[in-house]
């Protein structure tokens, strides 16, 4: 196997952890509410976020240095930029996902700064498996278009 084909497989499955984690939180954990009151769920929670905390920015971080690796074979200064429709949607997916980190970075700074984090990240799970599903089919679409 190559370095490219290796970097594939490990981009793919830290896709998986990643996203299945939200994907549960945003859909499955929510069932809670119906057999818990308020505070066990909150408990709960908490619980489930402090190992979340752990493995999300890893999970992350290798999404992006494997991300990085194959970026590099399909834009480069050689071969240009924005020249085809693989580079131009490679980009958008570049761009969603970076929505996504700077959210990481800026909740897990909130967390450190003991600071409020802004209303808008209440929902922020919600949001990164929507950019999720859509980098997702980017990065298949990215190849038949
Ligand atoms: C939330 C972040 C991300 C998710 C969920 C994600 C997900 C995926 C998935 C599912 C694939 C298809 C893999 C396959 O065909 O088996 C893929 C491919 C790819 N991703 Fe990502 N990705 C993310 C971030 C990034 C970043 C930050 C970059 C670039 C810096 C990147 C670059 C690529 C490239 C170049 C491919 C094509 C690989 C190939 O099929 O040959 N990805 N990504």
């Amino acid at each position: 196997m190559d370095g490219y084909s290796l970097a594939v497989v490990i981009h793919l499955f830290a896709a998986i952890f990643f996203l299945g984690f939200v994907f549960s939180d945003v859909l499955i954990l929510p069932v809670l509410h119906k057999d818990f009151d308020k505070n066990t769920v909150m408990e709960i929670k908490n619980s489930i976020s402090s190992r979340a905390r752990k493995i999300f920015p890893i999970t992350v971080l290798i999404l992006i240095l494997s991300g990085g690796f194959m970026f590099s074979k399909y834009i480069n200064s050689s071969i240009g930029f924005t020249g085809s429709s693989l580079q131009v949607l490679l980009l958008i997916k570049f761009l969603l996902a970076s929505i996504i980190v700077l959210g990481i970075i800026y909740s897990l700074s909130c967390k450190v700064l003991k600071k409020q984090p802004h209303n808008v990240m209440q929902k922020f799970h919600t949001y990164v498996l929507i950019l999720g599903i859509i980098i997702i089919i980017l990065a298949k679409l990215m190849f038949i278009v």
